[in-house]
């Protein structure tokens, strides 16, 4: 796909073969929310003697593929894990290089995503951003958010105890203020003070490039997410590994603690 096409979902290929009503989606247990950890841009361009940022660009490039892909399978919601509160013990200029691209990265993610109806969110702490990457994350939230296709959320300055922290200091205060008694900390308003509110659990979580941990993602919500790893660096992974993946969530039977015949 060219940088100037924004082709609409519809128009582009089903990734799989007659995708598309929620009764067909049901049949073939496609997941709903699909999280992914996006890892070894830097290794896949050292590999090829390249510095690491011009595999974090080749990268952003393949987000925006699969922004499409995910669409055409069916998926709902797509998380994508962009920048973890750990990334800025990154040297300053690798760091400096990723902001740079994610401010462009939602600029022109705007068109793109109004052309198709999809929604784009940030969840993450916000505070220690550049206006500039600030400015563009609020932008694309705001124009998009009426759509109402595919929900695409990117977790940038995210981290999963961090999100813990923030929700459970909310809480606090409203407990101290007397708004809020201690046996109303329910499992649910803690979910309800997560960044993630507005969004379903994932059902599946992908990791690339052979590491097997959730590096400090989404710790609450994965409590019974499917994994799936592959070997494959971040940006070779494309339609057929998206849909490999899908197709081993598929074959898998969900308990959620329970007994099935
Ligand atoms: C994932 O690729 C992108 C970010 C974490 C920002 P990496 O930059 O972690 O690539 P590797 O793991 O060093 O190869
Ligand atoms: C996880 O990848 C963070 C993102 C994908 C944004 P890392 O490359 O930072 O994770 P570790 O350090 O290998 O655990
Ligand atoms: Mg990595």
């Amino acid at each position: 796909m060219s940088k100037e096409e924004t082709p609409k979902m519809s128009e582009k290929e089903p990734a799989v073969a007659n995708a598309g009503s929620p009764l067909q989606q049901e049949e073939k247990n496609i997941p709903e929310h699909v999280a992914i950890i996006l890892d070894g841009n830097g290794r896949w361009a050292k590999a090829q003697g390249k510095p690491r940022v011009f595999g974090h660009k080749k990268g952003a490039e393949n987000v925006q593929d699969m922004l499409f892909y995910a669409g055409d399978i069916g998926i709902k919601y797509l998380t994508v894990y962009v920048f973890s509160t750990e990334n800025w013990n990154r040297p300053g200029a690798e760091v400096s290089a990723i902001m740079g691209m994610l401010a462009q990265y939602c600029r022109k993610n705007v068109k793109i995503s109004m052309d198709n109806n999809v929604r784009c969110k940030m969840i993450g702490d916000r505070t220690r951003l550049s206006d500039e990457v600030l400015d563009a994350v609020t932008d694309l939230e705001r124009i998009t958010a009426a759509n109402t296709g595919m929900t695409f959320t990117m977790a940038i300055n995210y981290g999963g105890r961090d999100e813990i922290r923030r929700a459970v200091k909310k809480i606090a205060e409203k407990v101290k203020a007397g708004e809020l008694e201690p046996d109303a900390v329910t499992e649910a308003l803690i979910a309800e003070n997560l960044d993630t509110a507005e969004l379903p659990d994932p059902d599946l979580l992908i990791r690339t490039c052979n590491e097997q941990r959730v590096s400090n993602f989404l710790l609450w919500q994965l409590a019974y997410t499917e994994f799936y790893f592959t070997q494959k660096a971040w940006p070779e992974f494309d339609r057929e590994e998206l849909e490999k993946a899908v197709a081993a969530y598929s074959g898998r039977t969900r308990k959620f603690g329970a007994l099935k015949n």
